[in-house]
């Protein structure tokens, strides 16, 4: 293990709780690898915390942050700049800081681009496009979509006013890309037919409740690609059924990995291999069990 000097520098991640995060052992283990004096370390702060933690974090030999969940949106205005994308999301994972200077991105959504792209091939941008759910990291996905090109979006969500809400947002970047379909079957149906992408956003199909199905199984047909991007467990009941009717399928562990890659680059300008921060991610999934019992809503 590399023995911190007065020279490494810090890469801090900020949220709580963050008992269980695998990040500290993916980008740590990566930074050893590739040789870089880098530590990432785990600082777990409360709300009204927040603000005097950071202040003093950024003074000292710190190259960036990662934030995560309950501080994603809180941490925008304490921040000198943020990406266009970040800013449209209205969400922020990522932070670099250049010279004193802090600038925030949001690598969810490409990070998910990336992993999709592991099966549309690369580069491939995805035409048409059903999301269920529309969450943080559906807003981070659907925004990132729009911005890179996919023509229609379809949203769906159990709240329908906050399926109206992100449609609003998508539309404003692309216009009449997005349209709200409600949760019933057959408002669905039309719309899966018509996508070539399934994405499950919402947080069914997770531990403790792997059991549960986030859509009705007879909505789907054979040639979407599915992507869900629970990540506990990876194969989830939706990505199961998808698979025996003959989809192709996408886990959640891709977006994980390549949301920390992007990160990585920002703050270290080293692009890392994604096996390296795969590997990374295993051993710590291996440390924690299979069962991983984290703040589920934490992807840090
Ligand atoms: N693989 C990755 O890198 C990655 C990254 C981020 C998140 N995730 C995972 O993605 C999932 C969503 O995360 P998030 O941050 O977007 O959470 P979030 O902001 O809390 O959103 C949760 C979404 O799930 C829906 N939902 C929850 N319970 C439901 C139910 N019983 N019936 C129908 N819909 C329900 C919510 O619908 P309402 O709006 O109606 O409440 C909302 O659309 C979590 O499992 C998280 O672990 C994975």
């Amino acid at each position: 293990m590399r023995i911190p000097s007065a020279r490494t520098k810090l890469v801090v991640l900020l949220g709580n709780p963050l008992g269980h995060s695998r990040s500290p052992a993916m980008h740590n283990s990566v930074f050893d690898k590739l040789g870089l004096d880098y530590l990432y370390l785990p600082v777990e702060v409360d709300a009204q915390n927040l603000h005097s933690v950071f202040s003093g974090l950024k003074r000292m030999n710190v190259a960036g942050f990662n934030v995560t969940i309950p501080h994603k949106q809180r941490i925008m205005p304490l921040l000198d700049d943020i990406d266009p994308l970040a800013r449209s999301i209205g969400a922020v994972n990522t932070i670099s800081v250049e010279q004193g200077r802090t600038r925030g991105y949001n690598t969810d959504g490409e990070g998910f681009l990336m992993s999709l792209q592991q099966e549309l091939g690369p580069g491939a941008i995805p035409d048409r496009v059903f999301i269920l759910g529309c969450g943080g990291a559906a807003r981070a996905i659907g925004m990132t979509l729009a911005a890179r090109g996919t023509s229609r979006i379809y949203l769906c969500n159990r709240t329908l006013a906050r399926a109206a809400d992100l449609a609003v947002d998508i539309n404003a970047l692309a216009a009449n890309c997005a349209e709200v379909i409600e949760p019933e079957p057959a408002r669905m149906r039309p719309a899966l037919d018509d996508s070539r992408v399934l994405i499950n956003a919402t947080s069914l199909g997770m531990a403790p409740e792997p059991d549960n199905l986030p859509l009705e199984p007879s909505v789907l047909h054979r040639e979407l690609v599915v992507a869900d991007i629970v990540y506990n467990p990876l194969m989830t009941r939706l990505l199961e059924l998808a698979r025996s009717i003959g989809c192709r399928i996408v886990t959640g562990r891709g977006m994980l990995i390549y949301q920390g890659a992007l990160a990585f680059e920002l703050w270290t300008g080293v692009a890392p291999p994604p096996d390296e921060l795969a590997a990374g991610f295993d051993s710590a999934a291996d440390a924690h069990g299979s069962a991983v019992t984290e703040n589920p809503d934490s992807t840090k």
